[in-house]
């Protein structure tokens, strides 16, 4: 399981600051409390906008900020930290994703890295899929990108292989997906088989934090998931205790996460859907998620 370390303490229940993740394999280790790796990536994440994250990849002074909505916090923790801007790297068009992206190239001189795709503010490294590329200059941040078009047409996600996170934007979040937009029901499906295909212990990094209303949903089909129930369980406990929530691996999605699951006989069973496809399951969960009222 990824968790999350404060740098401040939970104000009211909600998020605020920004976090160092960390997991329990140790991708990021922590010489003491706040302290980021002198020479690995760390991996910071940065509440925004309500519930979105904005990501930002760190080693020495250099920083990639992935997704930034909110030009403001990036820069307040650049400073701060005395960090230099090299790259933004934006998984899809959205301005809640995008929306710093002017704003951070104006002040910092950064490139913009991204699907091609003319919606996307300040675009000027447009990236094709199936290619590693490095950003940050002297190639120190090394990205996998991975098409993954459904919510919208050109969603791509991001694969670092170490530390060993995948930046999932608004296509899989821990214990769900994103709503389909652009594309249609099977794109969206094939993306998320293709995520769910990874290997076992990669962290999931969604654009948002959705996944207590996630859970919520999964066990809302099917109540009788043990493994869903166990996932609820842990997470209630750590929030408790005032921690962030903690990200998803995927191993962890391929067993609890409703959406990657919709050729599982026993969901099927719990839809009511025994005779259907999975492309036809998937549509009908994510149809209901689309009504459901958390
Ligand atoms: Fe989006």
């Amino acid at each position: 399981m990824i968790r999350a370390r404060s740098i401040a303490r939970r104000k009211g229940g909600a998020i605020s600051k920004p976090h160092i993740l960390r997991d329990e394999g140790g991708f990021t280790h922590l010489t003491e409390e706040n302290k980021l790796p002198d020479d690995r990536i760390a991996v910071i994440r940065i509440p925004v906008l309500g519930d979105n994250y904005t990501y930002l990849l760190v080693r020495g002074e250099a920083a990639v900020a992935v997704d930034p909505g909110d030009p403001g916090s990036v820069l307040g923790f650049l400073e701060t930290r005395g960090l230099r801007l090299a790259a933004v790297l934006c998984t899809h068009h959205h301005s809640d994703h995008t929306g710093g992206n002017r704003a951070l190239k104006a002040s910092t001189g950064c490139g913009v890295y991204g699907p091609d795709d003319p919606r996307i503010p300040g675009l000027d490294h447009p990236l094709a899929e199936g290619k590693q590329v490095g950003i940050g200059g002297d190639g120190t941040f090394a990205v996998q990108i991975i098409a993954v078009p459904g919510h919208t047409r050109t969603h791509v996600a991001y694969r670092l292989s170490a530390p060993a996170v995948l930046f999932s934007g608004d296509c899989l979040f821990p214990g769900g997906c994103g709503r389909v937009v652009e594309g249609s029901y099977a794109e969206m499906f094939d993306s998320l088989r293709r995520l769910s295909a990874l290997p076992d212990h990669i962290a999931v990094l969604g654009g948002h934090e959705y996944t207590e209303e996630n859970l919520g949903f999964a066990l809302s089909v099917e109540p009788g998931s043990a493994r869903v129930a166990e996932r609820r369980r842990k997470m209630a406990a750590l929030l408790k205790t005032g921690e962030p929530p903690p990200g998803g691996v995927i191993v962890e999605e391929r067993e609890t996460n409703p959406f990657l699951r919709s050729d599982d006989p026993l969901l099927k069973r719990a839809l009511g859907m025994e005779g259907a496809s999975a492309v036809e399951v998937f549509t009908a969960l994510r149809k209901k998620k689309d009504m459901f009222v958390w």
